[in-house]
């Protein structure tokens, strides 16, 4: 399927992103100051490329569509697990753009709030992103039925073709590139 090989290849960009994210922790270790306009690009590549353009497509297409398939209906609690996980990211991110705030704002202390979400962040979805390419995408290409998987490749055509128009993988892959060339 074309569109699961899409959405390992956008794994390898988030993690690209997600070795940036440790990098810029290793710094604040090293003493450096949190540079706020860095950090918010890294969140909005997470916010709008990682979540919205990628776990959005898994969560409306290719997740419904392996809900709904009887093939894939022995992997509901795998899914589940999949769901749990992406929301635990959005809640390390939020809580990790509320301590760049307070660091903003002269809360020194909130570095360590800032390091510590952001790392929890990089596990979770290092770990998230090997399931997903080592077993719940190949269960869905061994197990959807022709049908789901025409769908699937019709609804992310079409999804792909619009995020192109708005240029969203353009803006966010060269996000990607300006912040590895700076770490
Ligand atoms: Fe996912
Ligand atoms: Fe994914």
């Amino acid at each position: 399927m074309n569109s699961i090989d899409l959405m390992v290849k956008e794994h390898t960009y988030i993690k690209r992103m997600l070795s940036v994210v440790r990098k810029l922790c290793i710094a604040l270790v090293n003493g450096n100051e949190v540079d706020q306009v860095v950090f918010k690009k890294a969140i909005d590549f997470i916010r709008n490329y990682a979540d919205k353009h990628h776990h959005g497509k898994e969560e409306d297409i290719l997740f419904e569509q392996m809900k709904n398939d009887a093939g894939t209906q022995p992997g509901a609690a795998a899914l589940l697990g999949m769901y749990t996980e992406h929301n635990m990211g959005r809640a390390f991110i939020g809580n990790l753009e509320m301590a760049l705030n307070k660091y903003s704002q002269g809360d020194k202390d909130s570095k360590v709030d800032i390091i510590a979400n952001a790392i929890a962040y990089t596990d979770l979805l290092h770990r998230h992103i090997d399931t997903e390419d080592g077993a719940l995408y190949k269960f869905a290409a061994a197990k959807l039925s022709d049908h789901s998987k025409e769908e699937v490749e019709r609804r992310c055509n079409e999804l792909e073709k619009d995020a192109n128009e708005k240029h969203v993988q353009e803006k966010y892959l060269a996000i990607l590139e300006e912040l590895e060339s700076i770490v």
